[in-house]
């Protein structure tokens, strides 16, 4: 579903937030982007949602190199990806609706079409009944939830998200994780940004950790003997006796 080759991200000021990035991640993957601050995650996700652009390298997302997609065509390609952002940026005069809605206008979907859509992406996130309330009116965790609602309601092959979580306290995120969890279940590719080490392990899902702007390569204990076991010798020391 997304492949970053050789991928390098050069500022002007001359700061390399990536350097010869390659990873992919496969369609259905939930996958979780770890590391520092400052590691790159958050660039590497703008050049996914083609909010930026590489210095040098390839973007290529389902099939398609961002490359190639010209400026005019940028609103069309990010209708088939869903972006979930830390600081969720909901409309604070409109209503819990017109937030979610908002996607759905923009690419022209009749308003009876969009109503259908907007509530079933409101009952995905558990705020059915709050269509009315202003944002304002509702907890940091709900917020996020409209948040993410708003990024599934067009129906998106894969999510984004950068520190979903990041505002949240620990049961929050967990509930915020589940969500991302049931799309997960249903097809959807996931590449979610975070460091909450502790609630990646809870879920188990592969982890691809950077450090400044390269995937890390010093590898940890665990990593070491899941290694070993996998090509199936019986523990590193006893390979190194
Ligand atoms: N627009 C920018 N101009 C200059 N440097 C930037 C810009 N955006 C990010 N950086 C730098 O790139 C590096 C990676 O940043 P970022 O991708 O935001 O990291 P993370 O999300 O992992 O914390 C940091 O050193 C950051 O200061
Ligand atoms: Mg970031």
């Amino acid at each position: 579903m997304i492949r970053i080759e050789d991928v390098t991200k050069r500022f002007p000021g001359g700061q390399e937030a990536l350097r010869g990035l390659t990873l992919s991640v496969d369609r259905g993957e939930m996958v979780f982007i770890t590391g520092h601050s400052g590691a790159g995650k958050s660039t590497l996700l703008r050049l996914i949602a083609l909010i930026d652009r590489p210095t040098s390298g390839q973007v290529i997302v389902d099939g398609q190199n961002t490359a190639r997609v010209s400026r005019r065509k940028i609103p069309a390609y990010r209708r088939q990806l869903g972006m979930v952002f830390q600081d969720h940026k909901l409309l604070y005069d409109r209503p819990v609706f017109d937030n979610v809605a908002l996607p759905l206008i923009i690419s022209g979907i009749g308003y009876r079409d969009a109503g259908r859509r907007v509530r079933a992406a409101l009952d995905q996130v558990g705020l059915l009944n709050k269509e009315k309330r202003h944002p304002e009116t509702l907890s940091a965790g709900e917020q996020q939830r409209v948040g993410i609602a708003r990024a599934i309601v067009s129906r998106p092959k894969l999510l984004i998200a950068d520190e979903p979580t990041g505002n949240l306290d620990p049961d929050l995120s967990l509930e915020v994780m589940r969500i991302f969890r049931r799309f997960n279940e249903v097809g959807v590719t996931l590449l979610i940004a975070s460091h909450d080490l502790a609630l990646i392990d809870q879920l188990g899902c592969r982890r691809i950790p950077l450090e400044n702007g390269a995937l890390q390569v010093e590898k940890d204990r665990d990593e070491v003997s899941d290694y070993f076991e996998g090509a199936g010798a019986h523990s590193p020391e006893d390979r190194w006796r």
